[in-house]
């Protein structure tokens, strides 16, 4: 997904934005760019496709001075990887200059208005119409703050601009619709950025600017406006994180210093939330009363990915907590199905990020038609926690491999800590439950450490057996029917292998069919309820030749006899599994693309943060 950068400050800006720069590409991006205004106005693009070192190799050595600048790391949507489609952007004139996050929806219209009027066009972006656009209001509003707006105000769609013009040395305009940006406030100067990480370095107080505001900002001063142009006051929020959190800490990658980290993740998801005198649950920013609560006779989860993934999860932990109906969707679908709700139902974002453009949709959709919107979020300040009723945010910190894997378990670890909520809310979950999901819990952070330890590094031996397969199969059931799905899915991202992911029950329905000794299974046999039945579908899959690593509950011994090979996790309530069962499948993902060769953190056309349709 783009990210895009700024910087008005005392310092020079290049090395400034090039290091932002590098700090938002875990969205995943194709080609980079940055404009630096000189101290004569004359403003300097340089964009390459390809990786920012590119660019670094672009700009050695051509001196280029200034202390204003915006950047951007391109995700393409309109036109495809090429420098010409790189950002930033210009008018005919090389006078305006622009950076954009989002896709504006009535460009094409936009573009042959525009050059019917003269303009010319050097790249096929849908934000190059914004530079134009902008030239051609800046010839009557001379203010440019002004000119902006209006200008933004003819666009449909999604953006987070960054501006500069020569007319206004020491000037960036920002402004935003339905695409995150945050202003990073310092003595040295002050910043744009799609993302927080980008600006920590330089400062840890930011302002988040919301849907329909702009911003003008210098070096010595940040000025925020509404849709009316009215001033207004922002909070400014404190960031917490560490910037050295952001980095790998001598991992090999950001997957699995993030696979590592989650011990500490859902110890924090978990802290201060549980009061084990009473059994109960609660949450700092989200609160609801029994009353409240009686009226919601349905709940509807919805997420994309594996936030989807946790949601399956969920909807066993709801229903099973609650005795009332949860159904799950894909936001993408769920959007567009005009599904049944009112003032009566519940509905549940699950997201990494709080700004994926599908599960956003799906939340303002449900809103609109009346329902209680809750998010569970990792991202502070994200659209999504601005906007929903009520918040419960996942502790996992920042998450920078492509591929989530400590904000999946804490996704998890936020549901089982809903359920009890509701549960106790509801009085549908008696305490002798609620108890034992509660310690349950509190010792999952330690069972994750003790399996890291264990069955690392058979994990990674096993990889080496299955590494130059081409297809797998993923089955589980029940609560661990939704992680075959996630294993599949974390498969195939990072190691482009096909991949698919089924409840065991279906086995014989169809996908037995392509059982042979080429095709892997990943079975996830640990002791439950269905523990029996999952021996029964791993023995068909042997007796048709099938190859089977299996992810068992340690000490058993049945599943030795039949699998080929066997990951042990530590023995944990089947209800509470899937965080457990979770980490063997990012693992195995994780070792099997390392000795693919693959781009982990990461892989190609991914983004990080899906900020588009
Ligand atoms: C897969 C992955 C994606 C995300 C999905 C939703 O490893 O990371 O499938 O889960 O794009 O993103 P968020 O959680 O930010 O809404």
């Amino acid at each position: 997904m783009c990210g895009i950068a700024g910087y008005v400050g005392k310092k020079q800006a290049a090395a400034i934005l090039i290091d932002s720069l590098k700090r938002l590409e875990y969205r995943g991006y194709d080609s980079a760019g940055i404009a630096i205004a000189g101290d004569n106005g004359k403003i300097t693009r340089k964009r390459c496709k390809g990786k920012i070192s590119n660019l670094e190799k672009l700009i050695r050595g051509k001196n280029l001075k200034g202390t204003t600048a915006v950047g951007h790391t391109r995700w393409a949507t309109h036109g495809c990887p090429s420098d010409e489609n790189a950002h930033p952007h210009a008018d005919c004139s090389g006078r305006t200059v622009i950076v954009h996050n989002g896709i504006i929806e009535n460009h094409a219209s936009l573009r042959s208005a525009l050059s019917a009027a003269g303009h010319k066009f050097n790249s096929e972006t849908d934000t190059e119409v914004i530079a134009h656009l902008l030239e051609d209001v800046l010839k009557s509003e001379k203010d440019f703050l002004k000119a902006v707006t209006s200008a933004a105000s003819k666009l449909e769609g999604s953006y987070a601009l960054g501006i500069i013009n020569s007319d206004n040395p020491g000037e960036l305009i920002a402004v935003r619709k339905d695409s995150p940006l945050v202003i990073g406030l310092s003595a040295d100067g002050n910043f744009i950025a799609s993302d927080v990480p980008a600006v920590l370095p330089y400062t840890k107080e930011v302002i988040y600017l919301e849907d329909g505001q702009s911003a003008r900002i210098k070096k010595d001063s940040v000025e925020v406006f509404d849709s009316s142009l009215k001033k207004i006051k922002k909070k400014i929020s404190k960031i917490t994180w560490d910037p050295v959190t952001a980095e790998k800490q001598g991992y090999r990658h950001f997957m699995l210093k993030e696979i590592h980290e989650q011990q500490r993740a859902v110890q924090e998801t978990l802290l201060g939330r549980i009061n084990r005198g009473d059994s109960s649950v609660s949450f700092e920013d989200f609160n609801l009363t029994a009353k409240d609560f009686k009226k919601y006779k349905k709940i509807f989860m919805t997420a994309c990915g594996t936030a989807y993934h946790a949601c399956l999860v969920g909807k066993f932990l709801l229903e099973d907590g609650l005795k009332i109906p949860c159904e799950v969707d894909i936001a993408s679908e769920f959007r567009y199905r005009n599904p049944p709700i009112d003032d009566t139902t519940l509905v549940i974002t699950v997201s990494q990020s709080g700004e994926t453009a599908d599960t956003l949709a799906a939340m303002r959709e449900a809103a609109s038609k009346g329902a209680y919107t809750l998010t569970i979020c990792n991202v502070l300040g994200s659209t999504m926690t601005r906007e929903a009723d009520g918040v419960i945010y996942t502790h996992a910190g920042p998450e920078i491999g492509v591929a989530s894997t400590k904000a999946f378990t804490c996704q998890l670890a936020a549901l089982y800590l809903l359920t009890v909520y509701f549960g106790r809310l509801r009085g549908s979950m008696p305490v002798k439950q609620a108890r034992e999901m509660t310690e349950g819990l509190l010792k999952l952070p330690l069972k994750i450490k003790k399996f890291l330890d264990e069955q690392e590094q058979a994990t990674e031996k096993i990889s080496h057996n299955y590494f130059k397969k081409n297809d797998f199969l993923y089955i589980g059931r029940h609560v661990n029917y939704p992680l075959a799905l996630e294993g599949a899915l974390k498969l195939k991202e990072t190691s482009y292998i096909h991949a698919e992911g089924y409840p065991s029950g279906e086995m014989k329905h169809g996908p037995i069919a392509l059982v042979d000794e080429e095709m892997p299974i990943v079975a996830i046999v640990n002791k439950s309820f269905v523990y029996e039945k999952m021996l029964s579908n791993i023995q068909e899959i042997k007796a048709r030749g099938g190859k089977i690593i299996a992810i068992a509950t340690e000490g058993d011994t049945e599943t030795a006899k039949i699998a080929d090979d066997v990951i042990y996790i530590p023995e944990v309530p089947e209800i509470l599994s899937p965080i457990l069962t979770s980490i063997p499948v990012q693992l195995l993902a994780y070792y099997i693309s390392l000795l693919r060769g693959c781009d982990i953190d990461q892989p190609r056309n991914l983004a990080k943060s899906v900020t588009v349709e």
